[in-house]
């Protein structure tokens, strides 16, 4: 086993040295290229036993563009960072795809595929739960129009010149089609997600299925947003639960992995079977391209083969995630309560209500539910506009 790693990373080596580098940041089209040099090496002879006496096999290098920090799940997008819209190719339609526990706001809002799978799976197992099919998708992907409208509805209605609740245009995390703001349909209206009664159970859970809270009253002095008890941010189930186990912003979550790289690489124990090397790779600023070491056992055959993720983090790197089949002898998991905010000891994942009640910019739009699942009915007096619903009480902001 040991010969047959040593001779794949002699292989690799190769390659690389002989100019066939990986040229593609995409980890389907560099694992090919590597599987193909790989098949037609494993046919030899494995290298002599005495090569196992070097411990250490390099990495294998894949070259991604300096631009693809803008593109990946876990790009940070706030005040600071805005969205390259060149890379959110892989919206799909909420409508033509979701399960039927839950309702669109309108047929025609997108979102990612695979923070559509998993809001699918969390609300097909929050009604399994509890029964409750009244969650409503109420906004997803927005084009730079969309966010500029409501940003410019918002200044308006608040009098403000910064808004505190809606992100200036081009800097808003619905641009990814990362995000989404949920509602209910109540009796009385369609107030925006708390955490509270029975819907506890999707702010304990969202992690597991990949999502966080993005904005809470915990955070607001990291974010420089009100706390927002409905906008959940999707970066998958790894990274989701170790920011819910931290309790950290994800401002916060994307400067504490800078200080892990390959050789100092994080590892976290995501639950009893699956361990995880995760690192940062700062761009090479002295050309257009970066090479992100990968480990060479990313690149074997067969069920051992481990699997990696590259995503860009929309600042000045990349965020490597590895799954490995076990941790170091020396693991330790102090690192997670490193921020002191763990949501088991703090009220990291509830809102305060008086931060988000106060807001009255949406008050006049509209649910424009063409679900025939719908639940929610669309003769809101006050409704008018797309992608939001207005609450019960006239005023929650999104
Ligand atoms: N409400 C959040 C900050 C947004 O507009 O993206
Ligand atoms: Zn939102």
């Amino acid at each position: 086993m040991k010969n047959r790693k040593v001779f794949l990373a002699f292989t690799l080596s190769l390659m690389l040295s002989a100019g066939t580098v990986l040229t593609s940041c995409q980890k389907e089209a560099a694992e090919q290229t590597a599987d193909t040099e790989h098949d037609a090496a494993v046919t030899t002879e494995a290298v002599p036993e005495e090569e196992d006496a070097d411990d250490y096999i390099p990495p294998v290098y894949v070259e991604c563009a300096n631009e693809e920090i803008h593109d990946g799940k876990l790009i940070l997008v706030n005040r600071e960072y805005g969205y390259d819209d060149s890379f959110n190719a892989n919206l799909v339609n909420i409508y033509a795809n979701k399960s039927d526990n839950y309702t669109v706001d309108g047929s025609t809002m997108e979102l990612d595929r695979d923070m559509l799978n998993a809001i699918n799976t969390m609300l097909d197992d929050f009604a399994a739960k509890t029964g409750i099919t009244n969650v409503i998708a109420n906004s997803g992907y927005r084009s730079f129009e969309e966010q500029k409208q409501m940003y410019d509805d918002d200044l308006e209605a608040t009098g403000l010149t910064e808004s505190e609740l809606v992100a200036p245009p081009g800097h808003s995390e619905h641009h990814t089609g990362l995000a989404m703001d949920f509602a209910v349909a109540s009796g009385d209206g369609y107030p925006a997600l708390k955490n509270e009664g029975e819907y506890k159970w999707i702010y304990d859970n969202a992690h597991n299925y990949g999502m966080f809270l993005r904005y809470t009253s915990q955070n607001r002095h990291i974010t420089g947003y009100m706390a927002e008890s409905w906008h959940f941010r999707y970066v998958g189930p790894v990274h989701a639960s170790l920011i819910w186990k931290m309790g950290v912003a994800y401002e916060e979550y994307i400067g504490f992995l800078k200080d892990f790289e390959f050789d100092n690489a994080l590892e976290y124990r995501h639950s009893d079977t699956e361990f995880y090397r995760i690192y940062y790779v700062p761009a090479d600023l002295d050309s257009d391209k970066t090479e992100i070491p990968i480990p060479y056992e990313a690149f074997g055959t067969g069920a051992d083969k481990w699997e990696y993720d590259i995503s860009g983090n929309n600042a000045d790197g990349f965020i490597v995630t590895v799954k490995i089949p076990e941790l170091s002898p020396d693991y330790d998991d102090s690192y997670l309560y490193l921020f002191n905010s763990n949501p088991e000891l703090a009220d990291y994942q509830s809102p305060d209500e008086e931060e988000y009640d106060d807001s009255s910019e949406y008050a006049d739009d509209t649910f424009d539910s063409t679900d025939s699942s719908a639940e929610t009915e669309e003769t809101e007096a006050e409704s008018s506009s797309e992608g939001n619903i207005p609450d019960s009480e006239g005023e929650a902001g999104w």
